[in-house]
């Protein structure tokens, strides 16, 4: 459809005389045919152009005010709207998508997009597909999708305010890695004990698909021992059972380190240096005897070698760190599950580590004894076995409320930039297959490496300038799309990802993790169920029961 006609262009800019009853929208994406190249153009922006005179507005204006029909004389020569794109890619005659190298003619004509053209476009070859192609706030039936080989390693970014789908997008991309079965996989902490079974009757969890019977740990509180968890789902009536593979959140203090502790950036280097120095000489029960022992002490046993000072505080950050005894346990619990974490990242799968009541401490010691243990087994892996590294699946460790560890205040807490595992693992963790995916409502807060080195950005609704400014600033393509972001709804978003091939910002749409799963449940229970059980079971929308059945 012809939206408009070229009326000036330059540099990647073009400017657009709307047609008349046309409508266009910001962030929308349209197209200039000419005879040498397709041009993509993201609208941005809006301007009357009027030759009206001053004396003119005032009278006519006035004229309205006072209810009375205005004419314009020679309207449509002297008062129309444009628009204001971006050029963001041309098409050549042979499909190929590249960077914009020149603008179109004067008076060309500006259309909408075809199924063909957003074809060419290219945005669906990619094996993590997350949403749809987005045009304004309508969303199209084309498929954008992530290649995940590509993309993991050099890091991904998603933010938004509260409640604009970030973790819609969690469960999103956790589904579309469990489907590859075992290409990649995906280590996710849930504060909020969401992500398992949906945070409401009405949502969906991770359970609800059909792959967590092969590609799904959930490390929860809820469990005793390691076993399968027979969890029935009522899905419209229907019921359907799934095994998941579960383990329970426990972690004996005999498999800590020092490591765990001076990676989360949280110790000065006499603090360390006296971790490491009681590590040495007491071995096995080395975090007890710091824990318990009475400062003089410890004073006496390192034979003055630390101030007494650093004692204590050292001892009080182990027990904020540590919490209350909930997840990191003084008597060894007969199984290993930072092990079992490991071997099933390795294997491809979703880990979903459950943490509904941990301390804003024990949240900060899981986090970092996993990412630390993930990262040392890939970075040894490549060096001593490279080809068991190449079969490694690629690994995406997501770190909630990412400003949390990556600020500049949290950085140097301890008077000095420290770096911690999710810093080391920004800078080096793509040599090694190792990504993160930050998660954050206050990108504003975040180190600015972090955002250059997460090459993939997703922004979803998020209004306050600071934040939006700061994802700009450091992003490229990203230029012109302030008045976008802060008008996007829940679950759109844009996106932009060179690793994928995605070299200009994408309006998306998000799947619904609702609609993406619940249509697959759909089909199971199609395949599985007689109509008659369906309609005479036909009642409750949702409702989990579980069980959990130990393993032989
Ligand atoms: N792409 C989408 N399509 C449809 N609904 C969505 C989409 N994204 C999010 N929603 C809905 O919006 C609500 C909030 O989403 P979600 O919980 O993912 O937000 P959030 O950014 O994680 O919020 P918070 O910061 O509070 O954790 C949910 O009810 C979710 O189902
Ligand atoms: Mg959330």
């Amino acid at each position: 459809m012809k939206v408009g006609v070229v009326v000036w262009a330059e540099g990647t800019t073009v400017k657009f005389r709307i047609r008349e009853k046309a409508l266009v929208e910001r962030g929308q994406l349209l197209k200039v045919d000419t005879k040498y190249a397709k041009f993509i153009l993201r609208v941005y922006d809006f301007k009357p152009e009027s030759l009206l005179t001053q004396a003119e507005i005032a009278r006519l204006s006035k004229k309205k005010e006072d209810g009375e029909n205005i004419e314009i004389y020679d309207k449509g020569l002297r008062l129309y709207d444009t628009a204001l794109a971006t050029i963001i890619c041309q098409i050549d005659s042979e499909g190929h998508v590249h960077g914009p190298t020149t603008v179109p003619p004067l008076f060309s004509e500006v259309e909408t997009l075809n199924k063909h053209d957003l074809e060419q476009l290219r945005l669906d070859t990619g094996d993590l597909p997350i949403g749809y192609i987005r045009v304004g706030h309508k969303t199209s039936e084309a498929i954008v999708a992530l290649d995940g080989a590509k993309t993991i390693p050099h890091h991904i970014l998603v933010c938004g305010v509260t409640g604009a789908g970030k973790s819609n997008l969690g469960k999103v991309l956790a589904y579309s890695i469990m489907r590859t079965k075992g290409k990649y996989s995906l280590v996710l902490f849930d504060c909020e004990s969401e992500y398992f079974q949906g945070a409401s009757p009405a949502q969906l969890g991770l359970v609800h698909a059909p792959e967590a019977e092969d590609y799904l740990l959930y490390v929860t509180p809820r469990v005793q021992e390691p076993c399968k968890l027979k969890v029935t789902i009522m899905y419209k009536g229907a019921e359907i059972e799934r095994r998941v593979e579960a383990y329970p959140l426990a972690i004996g203090y005999d498999q800590l380190k020092p490591d765990d502790f001076t990676l989360t950036g949280e110790f000065t280097h006499p603090q360390e240096e006296l971790l490491w120095l009681i590590y040495k000489l007491r071995k096995r029960d080395w975090l007890s005897f710091l824990l318990e022992a009475p400062p003089d002490m410890i004073y006496r046993f390192v034979k003055k070698l630390a101030a007494k000072n650093t004692i204590n505080t050292l001892k009080r950050k182990l027990k904020h760190l540590l919490g209350s005894g909930d997840i990191f346990v003084e008597d060894a619990p007969p199984f290993n599950t930072l092990d079992a974490i490991i071997g099933a990242a390795m294997r491809g799968c979703v880990v979903l580590i459950d943490i509904p009541y941990a301390t804003e401490g024990e949240e900060k010691l899981l986090a970092t004894a996993t990412a630390r243990r993930i990262f040392d087994t890939y970075e040894k892996l490549r060096k001593h076995a490279p080809e068991d590294w190449e079969k490694l699946p690629y690994v995406l460790i997501a770190v909630e409320e990412a400003h949390r560890y990556l600020s500049k205040t949290s950085l140097t807490s301890t008077g000095e930039l420290r770096e911690n595992i999710f810093s080391i693992i920004s800078k080096r963790g793509r040599k090694y297959k190792v990504g993160a995916l930050y998660i954050t409502q206050m990108p504003g807060e975040l180190i600015e490496p972090v955002i250059r080195q997460s090459l993939t950005k997703i922004i979803l609704p998020l209004p306050t300038k600071p934040d939006y400014t700061r994802i700009i600033e450091y992003s490229p393509y990203l230029d012109e799309a302030s008045q976008e972001i802060k008008t996007l709804d829940k679950g759109e978003a844009l996106l932009v990802s060179p690793p994928s091939g995605i070299r200009f910002a994408v309006p998306i749409k998000v799947f619904s993790y609702e609609e993406l799963v619940g249509k697959r449940l759909s089909e199971e229970i199609a395949s599985r169920y007689t109509p008659a059980r369906k309609i005479r079971r036909f009642k409750p929308l949702k409702k989990i029961n579980e069980e959990a059945v130990v393993l032989s």
